[in-house]
């Protein structure tokens, strides 16, 4: 149970005491706050742990006496009840027109009070929040992509514009996708000075192991360092899968009544999360993946699929510079393998050479699978690095 508690790969990291690593992004997000005063939008693949940092830097900013306002977008999120839903938790004690006596703030006024109660514009807004007084407002908003194309988006990019032109302190911080960032941008082009992107990279190898070390911590119980190794190599950079693998394999030495996670209980642990990445994928892309597989060239997609997981999902083919002979490489098994079974495709200009995998979950899938294949072809595991890319 403490495991179950710990390591929790359906769910992000809530508090600082589950949270790994990720020490140089925090602080690059906290000084593009504090010191620059920038909007910031976070970006990564699935996964990668943009929810987790959201969430652990919510907390640090509310004990630096921030006041922030976190929101999950979807398809639904719609610009009027977002601004207003955000200035109705607001108490009008942050105003800077009130005092603590006042009527209106003993009744319980929020900030809303003050804004029209139908559609609201950017510069209303920017209005009222121009006054706030003794806090300053982060608005998180995540799943950023899943937030409907259009006017929901341009009017982000209008606040966002208002906000920075009129010095307020009320500061976005967004979660994403790398494109993202280039459509508020779109939107309106001089934002460029007031937003930076920041890509949430993979977690290297010390950061999986931290991440491990909280579960036993927690738990009790150990990891050999050959398990943690073989953890981290599969994981190839991706906290979901530490967490996820880590939690199988912890559990199947529990069913064999030990307390130290051995490699066997990672082989195991790979099986089931194969099984359990492969019910969010589609029947299309597993059955193309078995055809390729059972033709012996699983590990050339295997390969893509770890480049594509450390590369932000994105598939260079052009040669340039030092990487030529690895764009060659993914050029080769992009038109050998993965083209024709319709598995990736090019992204923007088709010139460009630049391909990802259609379905967003594949990569994590057949990396996941090579490493199970490998592990069945290998009786007794070994901590050897089983494909090393980079
Ligand atoms: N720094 C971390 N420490 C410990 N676990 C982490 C960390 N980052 C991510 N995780 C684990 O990885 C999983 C995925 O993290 P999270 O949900 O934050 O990713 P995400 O980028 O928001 O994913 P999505 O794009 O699907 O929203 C979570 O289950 C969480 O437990
Ligand atoms: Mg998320």
């Amino acid at each position: 149970m403490r495991l179950r508690d710990t390591l929790t790969p359906s769910q992000p990291v809530s508090n600082t005491r589950n949270f790994a690593g990720r020490t140089e992004v925090l602080n690059t997000l906290i000084r593009s706050i504090e010191d620059q005063r920038l909007h910031t939008v976070l970006f990564g693949e699935r996964g990668i742990g943009k929810t987790s940092l959201l969430h652990v830097m919510t907390q640090l900013a509310e004990d630096a006496q921030y006041l922030v306002r976190y929101v999950s977008c979807g398809e639904e999120t719609d610009f009027n009840s977002l601004v207003h839903s955000i200035a109705e938790s607001i108490p009008l004690l942050y105003h800077a027109d009130y005092d603590p006596t006042d009527a209106e703030i003993e009744e319980g006024k929020s900030i809303a009070s003050l804004l029209p109660s139908s559609m609201v514009s950017a510069n209303q807004l920017c209005d009222v929040f121009a006054r706030l007084s003794g806090t300053r407002l982060l608005i998180v908003l995540d799943e950023f992509d899943r937030s409907p194309h259009g006017a929901f988006r341009r009017s982000i990019a209008e606040l966002i514009k208002n906000l920075s032109d009129r010095s307020i302190r009320v500061q976005f911080v967004i979660a994403g996708v790398a494109s993202n960032l280039d459509e508020l941008i779109e939107h309106i082009p001089s934002i460029r000075r007031n937003i930076i992107g920041l890509r949430v990279p993979p977690m290297n190898a010390e950061e999986a192991r931290e991440l491990l070390s909280i579960g036993e911590d927690a738990s009790g119980m150990t990891f050999q360092d050959q398990a943690v190794d073989l953890v981290t190599v599969i994981a190839n950079g991706s906290p979901y899968l530490v967490s996820l693998i880590g939690q199988h394999a912890a559990m199947h030495a529990i069913d064999r009544d030990a307390r130290e996670i051995e490699a066997s209980d990672v082989a195991e642990a790979v099986r089931l999360a194969v099984e359990e990445i492969e019910q969010r994928i589609t029947e299309k892309t597993v059955k193309s993946v078995d055809r390729i597989f059972a033709k012996g060239s699983g590990v050339d997609l295997g390969t893509l699929a770890c480049v594509a997981m450390s590369k932000g999902g994105r598939l260079e083919t052009q040669p340039n510079g030092e990487f030529s002979d690895k764009a060659l490489e993914n050029k080769r098994i992009i038109t050998e393998t993965a083209a024709p079974a319709n598995l990736v495709a090019p992204v923007g200009d088709p010139a460009d050479g630049t391909y990802e995998f259609c379905e967003e979950g594949a990569p994590a899938y057949i990396w996941m699978r090579l490493s199970q294949s490998q592990f069945e072809q290998n009786s007794s595991p070994t901590a050897k690095p089983m494909v090393m890319i980079g």
